[in-house]
């Protein structure tokens, strides 16, 4: 327990990347009716969470993040959510094939709303306005009034969340996640090749379960094989929703952020003495802390100090986002830093972050190629360094958008504005996400041939 700590403590630090409120009477009272309204996610479960995610910096399971860059009012919508969760679902499916471990599903989902951007104003047209900054702060239009900060925007936001996390609970629990459905998940990858694969997968696990049930083992009997654990994650970026949903643990009084299981730190917001930092400290969710090239070993290891005094399994995940080409520049020091702090860290690879670029036709987008390469070289440097890969960050939806370029489908610089939906950066789409699946599969039980190798 973080000994003096308080929920507002961080009110006194030096705070980047948030808005500042016109309207602090409105502010107060929406934070004091947030304060009133039930916690979202509940102790138990980040406990829970962060006791799987001990066991992924082990190498006895892998963690799949993903979800949308930022959730938007506009997109909301039951199938949204049932698309993102059931190509999570397959991707789990596929990892789990490969790396014959617990796949721990995290999505960025039922609270990513809040973006920290690179440019305080936009121009458009001659025309400079403060930048969007995610549905829960200020509005994505270019006008105005739209972009002025609104604290009711963040009951909005609670109130999406909260509907989004009943739907996924539903799904989990209800029947939708039982691993007898595994060829139901198929979304509309009919007509290419990594749908075939995905099918034979099927097939094989379809195979194995009905020799289970042969023998006596089917979902009433092992309820495990009908349900699935699925955990909520976002960046703590606003503070302000943060604290009011902030509450205490009654069985072990320490203090949790009831806002969703996990949240992370972004690389812009990581500032060792921050407002940030100086929340995520005293609550006691597991973390995820974004690891940019900027990163510096002191840093490194004053906030694994700050974040993880105790040196608790699961508690802190390292979020690697380097850039396709930058990984080995970058991830060997780190890792140094990492062992010579003793720390147990689960070590992710987020590897959109760092391979955004702006297409010809003037959209955001990312090469599925550099994405591939990031992870790869991820990978590789873990194989390397004796060091174990725990995880993946992806930002992806089950919607088949055209938003990064490349893959099997092969979205080309002019397809971008086809189907660009995305409120900020290029999301995967459902057959791009499973293609990275099956490439990330390939590399864990290449991982686990060479753990096999080395105890013979
Ligand atoms: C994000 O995950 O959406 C994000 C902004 O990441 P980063 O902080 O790594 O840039
Ligand atoms: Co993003």
């Amino acid at each position: 327990m973080t000994k003096g700590w308080t929920k507002s403590d961080w009110r006194a630090k030096p705070r980047v990347q948030m808005p500042d409120y016109p309207d602090q009477a409105d502010l107060k009272a929406v934070e004091a009716q947030l304060a009133k309204y039930p916690p979202l996610v509940f102790a138990g479960e980040a406990r829970k969470l962060k006791k799987q995610l001990a066991e992924a910096a082990e190498g006895r399971a892998f963690l799949l993040q993903g979800g949308d860059c930022a959730e938007s009012f506009s997109e909301f919508s039951a199938d949204n959510i049932r698309d993102t969760f059931r190509v999570m679902l397959q991707m789990a499916v596929v990892l789990t094939y490969g790396a014959k471990v617990p796949v721990i599903k995290v999505g960025r989902m039922a609270g990513q709303f809040a973006k920290p951007r690179s440019a305080g104003t936009e121009v458009v047209g001659g025309v400079e306005l403060p930048s969007y900054r995610g549905d829960i702060i200020n509005g994505f239009d270019f006008d105005k009034a739209s972009r002025v900060p609104d604290p009711q925007r963040m009951l909005q936001a609670y109130t999406q969340s909260a509907a989004s996390l009943n739907l996924l609970r539903a799904f989990s629990t209800g029947g939708f996640a039982d691993i007898h459905r595994v060829h139901a998940w198929t979304l509309g990858f009919a007509e290419h090749d990594k749908a075939e694969r995905y099918r034979a997968l099927s097939n094989r696990i379809s195979d194995a379960l009905d020799f289970m049930n042969a023998a006596g083992i089917t979902s009433e009997t092992a309820p495990s094989l009908a349900t699935v654990d699925f955990y909520t994650s976002h960046e703590a970026l606003l503070l302000e929703y943060e604290e009011a949903l902030c509450r205490i643990d009654s069985i072990t009084g320490q203090p949790v952020a009831g806002s969703g299981h996990m949240i992370w730190i972004g690389d812009r917001t990581r500032q060792p003495d921050g407002a940030h930092v100086e929340f995520a400290r005293g609550v006691l969710n597991p973390i995820g802390l974004k690891c940019g090239p900027s990163t510096t070993a002191e840093d490194l290891k004053v906030l694994i100090a700050k974040l993880n005094p105790q040196n608790e399994p699961g508690r802190l995940t390292l979020i690697a986002r380097f850039g396709a080409g930058k990984v080995g520049d970058h991830l060997p020091r780190l890792i140094k830093t990492v062992q010579e702090e003793g720390a147990r860290v689960v070590w992710s690879c987020d590897p959109m972050h760092g391979n955004t670029i702006k297409a010809a036709s003037g959209y955001k987008t990312r090469p599925f190629e550099s994405v591939l390469r990031e992870v790869r070289e991820f990978f590789d440097i873990h194989k390397a360094e004796g060091t174990i890969p725990g995880g993946v960050h992806f930002e992806m939806t089950g919607k088949d958008v055209t938003e990064c370029t490349g893959g099997l489908r092969a979205v080309k610089d002019e397809d971008l504005s086809d189907r660009y939906h995305t409120a900020c950066d290029p999301r995967l789409n459902a057959s791009q996400s499973l293609e990275l699946a099956f490439l990330v599969s390939e590399e864990l039980s290449s991982r686990r041939d060479v753990q096999r190798c080395v105890a013979l």
